[in-house]
């Protein structure tokens, strides 16, 4: 009778054991990993920065770092938040447009384009190690 219950809990052992691992394999990156996130993540903070001070975006030459230096008074970690503007909670790449159509004449991006992802990392690398607090004003 014991017999039949050490083999059950051998395998609970070995399963668990297995499970476990992989568990731990999960969580483990090596450096090279983080270097190439690292080096990945800057090259579109970077291209983020470039069109930061382009004049080029809207039809006016007028730059968004011209109004927001280093993206200041942007405040990313504030979105979704409910902007007058638009009259709803919006996104943050709600707001990025709005600054496109209205102070710099031009016209929106795609939601899912290169241009967004980049101003989005640029504005969220500058602000990096702020609270996030969606909502606030
Ligand atoms: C001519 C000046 C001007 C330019 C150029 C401009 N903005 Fe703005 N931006 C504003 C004003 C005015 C507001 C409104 C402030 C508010 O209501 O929070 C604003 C607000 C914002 C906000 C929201 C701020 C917050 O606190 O919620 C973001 C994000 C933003 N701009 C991004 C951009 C981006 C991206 C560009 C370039 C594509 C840009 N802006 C270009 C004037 C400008």
């Amino acid at each position: 009778m014991w017999k039949k219950y050490a083999g059950v809990a051998v395998v609970v052992l070995v399963l668990s054991v297995a499970l476990a691992s992989v568990a731990v394999r999960t969580d483990e990156f090596t450096e090279e990993d983080l270097k190439r996130w690292d080096k990945e993540q800057m090259s579109v903070v970077n291209y983020g920065r470039e069109l930061w001070g382009s004049g080029d975006l809207g039809t006016n030459g007028v730059a968004c770092g011209q109004c927001h230096p280093n993206g200041s008074n942007t405040h990313p970690e504030t979105y979704p938040k409910f902007q007058q503007q638009l009259g709803k909670v919006i996104a943050l790449r709600d707001m990025i447009n709005w600054c496109l159509r209205n102070p710099m004449e031009g016209d929106p991006l795609e939601l899912d384009s290169a241009e967004m992802i980049a101003i989005e990392a640029y504005l969220m690398h500058e602000r990096k190690g702020v609270a996030i607090a969606p909502g606030k004003h």
